[in-house]
This record gives C-alpha cells, sequence and structure tokens, in this order.
C-alpha cells in the first residue's frame, strides 16, 4: 500500500501531463496549455493559424483502464476552502458553476449535459458515478493561514485547519466528500504556472488524520492568465492571437471554471489514484479530464478550441448553467473512446 502513498515531487495528479515526453509519444492525444516549455508553443505558426492534426483527442494509443479501486457513487457534496482574498461576486461564480453541474433546467448545452460523461464511468460493482454534486460547507481562510506560498504538503495543513477549526470546521467526509481549496490571486502554490493550474489527490492519515479526496485551483490573474486562464488571456510570447472574452466579466475566475470542472471530474472518477487512468505509472496517471485538456468544441486540438459559442455581448462559451453561461473543457469518454462534451456538433 505504500505506493499509494508517493513522495509530493512524484504526485503528479495534475494537469502537468504535456511536460512529460514519453506520453507525447505514447499518446498523442496530451492536453494543451501554452507552457513556454510546450515543444507545440514553439512553433508560433501553428498558434497563429491553427494547424494543428489532432481531432478531438481521438485515439486509438489511449488505454483508459479501470484499475479497481473505488469511484464517488454516493451523492458528491463539494467542501470549499476561500484561501486569502476572495470577493463575493468571484465565489458567486463559481459557486454557480458547481451548482449548474446536477441542475435541471439549463438550456442545452448544459453544464450537467457535460457531467453525463463522467457518469458513464463505474466501479466493480457496476455502479455509476453520481449524478449528484452538491455545495457543502464552506470556509473562509481570509488570513493566509499557512502563508502566500504553498506546498503540496502545506496544502494538506489548510485543509487540516479548516476540518478541526474551532469554530464551524468542515464536515469529514471521506465516502463523498471532495475538498476543494481555492487560492486567491496573490497566492504561490508550488507548480503553479511552470506547469500546473490546479491537482487533485487525497490526504495523508499521518498529516489530516483522514483520507480525504480534495483537489487544489488557484487564481492565475495576476501570476499567470495567459497560461491557467487560457484563452481569455494568452502569454506574451504568443503574437497576434487575440484572446476571448470571458462569459462572466473575470478572466481569472473564469479560467479556474474549466480547472474546477477538471478536476472534480477526475476526482469523481480517481479519487484515490487507483480508478480510472491511462498509462502504465500511478504515480503519472493520465485521467479522463487530462486527455482532452483544452479541447472545448468538435474539432478541438492543438492550440485550436474546437468550435464554441459566442454569446450576445460577444463572450465565447460552450456550456449553459443556472443563469450563467461557462466554457469548460471536455472530458474523455470511455464509451465513445475520444473526448465529447455537451456542445459536440457530431456525435
Ligand atoms: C511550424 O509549423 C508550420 C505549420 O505547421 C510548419 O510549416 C513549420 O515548418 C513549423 N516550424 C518549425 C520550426 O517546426
Ligand atoms: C452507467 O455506466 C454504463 C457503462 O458505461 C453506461 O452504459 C450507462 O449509461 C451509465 N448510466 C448512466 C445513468 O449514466
Amino acid at each position: 500500500m505504500s505506493k499509494l502513498f508517493p513522495p509530493p515531487s512524484m504526485v503528479v495528479l495534475t494537469l502537468t501531463i504535456t511536460l512529460f515526453s514519453f506520453l507525447l509519444t505514447a499518446a498523442p492525444t496530451t492536453g494543451y496549455r501554452p507552457w513556454p516549455q510546450n515543444p507545440q508553443t514553439k512553433n508560433l505558426t501553428d498558434y497563429a493559424f491553427g494547424t494543428s492534426k489532432k481531432y478531438e483527442g481521438s485515439s486509438e494509443f489511449v488505454k483508459l483502464r479501470y484499475h479497481m479501486g473505488p469511484v464517488l457513487t454516493n451523492i458528491i457534496t463539494v467542501h470549499t476552502i476561500w484561501y486569502g482574498n476572495w470577493q463575493r461576486s468571484q465565489k458567486k461564480i463559481i459557486r454557480e458553476f458547481i451548482n449548474s453541474i446536477s441542475a435541471k433546467n439549463s438550456p442545452n448545452p448544459s453544464v450537467s449535459g457535460w457531467w453525463k460523461t463522467v457518469m458513464l464511468y463505474t466501479d466493480q460493482t457496476g455502479s455509476n458515478i453520481s449524478n449528484t454534486v452538491q455545495l457543502g460547507s464552506e470556509k473562509n481562510d481570509r488570513f493566509y493561514s499557512h502563508g502566500k506560498t504553498l506546498t503540496r504538503l502545506t496544502i494538506q495543513s489548510v485543509i487540516k485547519s479548516a476540518i478541526t477549526a474551532k469554530t464551524k470546521p468542515l464536515p469529514i467526509n471521506p465516502r463523498s466528500g471532495l475538498y476543494l481549496l481555492l487560492t486567491s490571486d496573490d497566492v504561490y502554490v508550488q507548480d503553479f504556472c511552470t506547469s500546473a493550474c490546479g491537482f487533485h489527490y487525497f490526504t495523508f492519515p499521518s498529516l489530516v488524520g483522514y483520507t480525504l479526496p480534495y483537489a487544489w485551483v488557484g487564481n492565475s490573474a495576476k501570476l499567470c492568465p495567459g497560461m491557467c486562464a487560457y484563452p481569455f488571456a494568452v502569454p506574451e510570447y504568443i503574437p497576434n492571437v487575440k484572446p476571448f472574452k470571458s462569459p462572466n466579466g473575470d478572466v481569472g475566475v473564469d479560467g479556474m471554471i474549466s480547472v474546477i470542472g477538471h478536476e472534480i471530474a477526475e476526482l469523481a472518477s480517481n479519487p484515490l489514484a487507483n480508478a480510472w487512468y491511462a498509462g502504465s505509472d500511478p504515480s503519472f496517471p493520465v485521467e479522463i479530464a487530462d486527455l482532452c485538456e483544452g479541447i472545448y468544441g468538435t474539432g478541438g486540438g492543438g492550440s485550436y478550441t474546437g468550435q464554441v459559442l459566442d454569446a450576445r455581448d460577444g463572450a465565447t462559451y460552450n456550456m449553459n448553467g443556472i443563469r450563467r453561461k461557462f466554457l469548460v473543457q471536455w472530458l474523455w469518454s470511455h464509451v465513445l473512446n475520444y473526448c465529447t462534451g455537451p456542445n459536440a456538433l457530431d456525435h
């Protein structure tokens, strides 16, 4: 079992897969973000004209497999920790996205339609991932309890502080709770902006007292919007590419929405790093959202987002939630064997 507890530097349940060259050769579907290190981004011609030959991640090389561990089949409750300085309006956008996952009445294409791909995954007993994702309790960590620079280990300490707080501690819910740590735009987290916009894992009983699936997602507005809020911001080294207008008027938070979706989908399908992933190394799993990073619509791949929608105000989105629009990356369907989403035109 000790294999389940690799040293933090090896814990790469993250958005970092673009960096590993073995994947570039093994799976042509590696996700897209404009990391400076990404060989794709070195070819600016390719950027400007979107001459990618990838197509919605479809590949005969992807061998997504089930490794016999649990998936989240009970009602999923997301407990949020707001770390640092969060505005009320920013919290509202994020809460409404999470509430939209199981909303019944959003017009198509909808966030709940996007979640249907997650629900296709089952555990050993044939039980599907839950159709219900709900907001749980929230904790404000306004005064940066562990400073403005966090590591993968101090993140677990932040979660421990939240579940052991003297007033209104977050509930302890290892069976169907997800712990979502959101850091404000003045907080640096290990690997943020160089290889990750967020990641997920589970807490160690030795540190936190429990095994709790958690994710961290950072607001990149100040540190690296061109990477983590792409395509609502574009890095300086890519000339002649205009950013898309973001649907909720907050580039950092609108960029976080897709990363939050990415992490929640992977937590549901691989909460303890032993359920659904591709690749032979559980320390470098490629999970259902990693496979489709950067793909938001039909034809997407490489630096091209795929066919997305224009809102009346000129903002770009691909799905509707409660009262709002969002741009969220697609997910791998093991039934279709390619990436899909609610705005797919051809399937
Ligand atoms: C960049 O991409 C373009 C179009 O795909 C190609 O013609 C050109 O040779 C590439 N340049 C380099 C340096 O790879
Ligand atoms: C449950 O998963 C199976 C296998 O992927 C799928 O055929 C079925 O449609 C899923 N059920 C729901 C409600 O999504």
